[in-house]
């Protein structure tokens, strides 16, 4: 079995080496934005070729979309990360957006906005964010999580995915948000539709409808909030505008939108790789469950070898350079955290799971004035998961092909099935 789940191989031979083509030897024909050659090519040999043979890549234009650049290196991707003066968001910070236009949202949503405007709306966002805050949601995440794992552990088996990872950060982002539970469910799945990532039936034009649905629901949701003022993060946005920050309609529901879409799917991703990771690495799952390696340092070594968001993307405001290549006011720069966090010169044997490693300065939640919001809510939700495993499960199985996400945005897996041996 391969080693790398990164790559969603060796969780069954047949799933891996009979679909996966030889990466071309001349890799100026690879493309970064096209979803298929991330199921295509073993992603850990795609991104040590990268880093090795070309690691400021200028992706070709195709199809009538622009060219852009894609970085691989850890050093090069910091240059980028802390240099945001050069470097913006605020005409998108992914390709889906970068190549198509722009994002509607610039200015508004917190992720896509620069400078001082950013500050300002990130104070909101810290505030809404407050310790206090987190520690009820991640009582609620623990209690939440252990049941789930328990249950499936008592039945035996389950699809990892649907039954428990997806039960537990739409929640979470729920109840911070204040959305009431009955709406939970609906909102989950217009969430998926809206990134299409994880099924082959969903049109772009389902994807668009999805994302307006998900708009006018925090919409009304918000006018219900302003008639009743409650708790949550909508309430503390609503209340902004009393503490010096006006957010007006259109920003608030513009992040919570961001807060769902963001919450969601990267924090579900990770728990779901992180199965395949414990189950193909025995000795790995022995020293966790047995207490020797504590849920802390292998929860960060668990979000450095899944890093479920691939990418970000900056826009370049004036010419510059990166490593000596040249590039150009308005060439898009794209960040590869999942190529960063495989790095042979920033991690020692980066091809390995080692639920021990201290110091692990992996970038799965980026760096700098954008460093995600969400980071301590994440940890949570993945410690609370491997703490549950730890106590109830005292084996877990692999029984079906996992099924990968479809993306150039997200790595991971959406259907999972697997048998668990309970601890006795
Ligand atoms: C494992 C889970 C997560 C991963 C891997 C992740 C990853 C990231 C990354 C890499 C960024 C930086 C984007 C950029 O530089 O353009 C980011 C930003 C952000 N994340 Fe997360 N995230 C996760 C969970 C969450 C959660 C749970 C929330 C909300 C509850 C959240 C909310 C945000 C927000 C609001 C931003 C924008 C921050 C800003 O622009 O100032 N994230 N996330």
């Amino acid at each position: 079995m391969s080693r790398d789940t990164q790559t969603g191989r060796g969780v069954s031979a047949s799933a891996s080496s009979d679909t996966l083509e030889e990466l071309p030897a001349d890799l100026s024909s690879l493309d970064l934005a096209d979803p298929q050659t991330f199921l295509r090519y073993d992603q850990g040999e795609l991104w040590r070729r990268l880093r090795a043979e070309n690691p400021v890549f200028w992706n070709a234009p195709r199809d009538g979309r622009p060219g852009f650049w894609a970085l691989t290196r850890y050093d090069d991707i910091m240059h980028v990360y802390r240099d945001s003066s050069t470097f913006i968001s605020a005409r998108g910070n992914v390709l889906a957006a970068l190549l198509h236009g722009g994002d509607s949202a610039e200015g508004k949503m917190l992720a896509v906005t620069d400078g001082s405007r950013h500050r300002e709306l990130r104070k909101v966002f810290v505030k809404a964010f407050s310790p206090r805050t987190i520690s009820t949601v991640a009582e609620k995440v623990q209690e939440n999580t252990e049941s789930l794992v328990r249950s499936a552990v008592e039945v035996g088996s389950c699809d990892f995915a649907q039954d428990i990872a997806e039960k537990i950060p739409m929640r979470t982002i729920c109840d911070l948000l204040g959305v009431p539970e009955p709406d939970q469910g609906e909102l989950l799945i217009l969430t998926k539709k809206a990134l299409s990532a994880e099924d082959d039936q969903i049109t772009e034009f389902d994807s668009i409808l999805a994302r307006n649905e998900i708009l006018v629901y925090f919409s009304s949701l918000l006018e219900e909030f302003r008639k009743n003022p409650r708790g949550g993060v909508i309430g503390t946005f609503a209340d902004a505008q009393a503490s010096g920050t006006a957010l007006s309609n259109e920003e608030i529901v513009l992040n919570c939108y961001s807060l769902i879409i963001g919450g969601d799917e990267t924090s579900r991703l990770s728990m779901i790789s992180s199965i395949p990771a414990l189950v193909e690495h025995p000795a790995q799952w022995a020293a966790l469950s047995s207490g020797s390696i504590g849920s802390q340092t292998a929860t960060e070594e668990i979000l450095r070898w899944t890093t479920p968001a691939m990418h970000f993307g900056r826009t370049t405001l004036k010419d510059t350079n990166v490593s000596g290549h040249a590039i150009n006011q308005g060439d898009v720069v794209t960040l590869w955290n999942i190529s960063a966090n495989r790095d042979e010169a920033v991690f020692a044997s980066p091809d390995v799971l080692n639920l021990s490693r201290s110091p692990n300065r992996h970038l799965t939640f980026g760096y700098g004035p954008h460093f995600c919001l969400g980071a301590e809510l994440g940890r949570i939700e993945i410690r609370a998961m491997l703490d549950a495993l730890c106590r109830f499960a005292a084996d877990i199985t692999l029984t079906d092909t996992p099924k990968r996400v479809r993306s150039n945005f997200l790595s991971g897996i959406s259907s999972l099935p697997v048998k668990f041996t309970p601890r006795r």
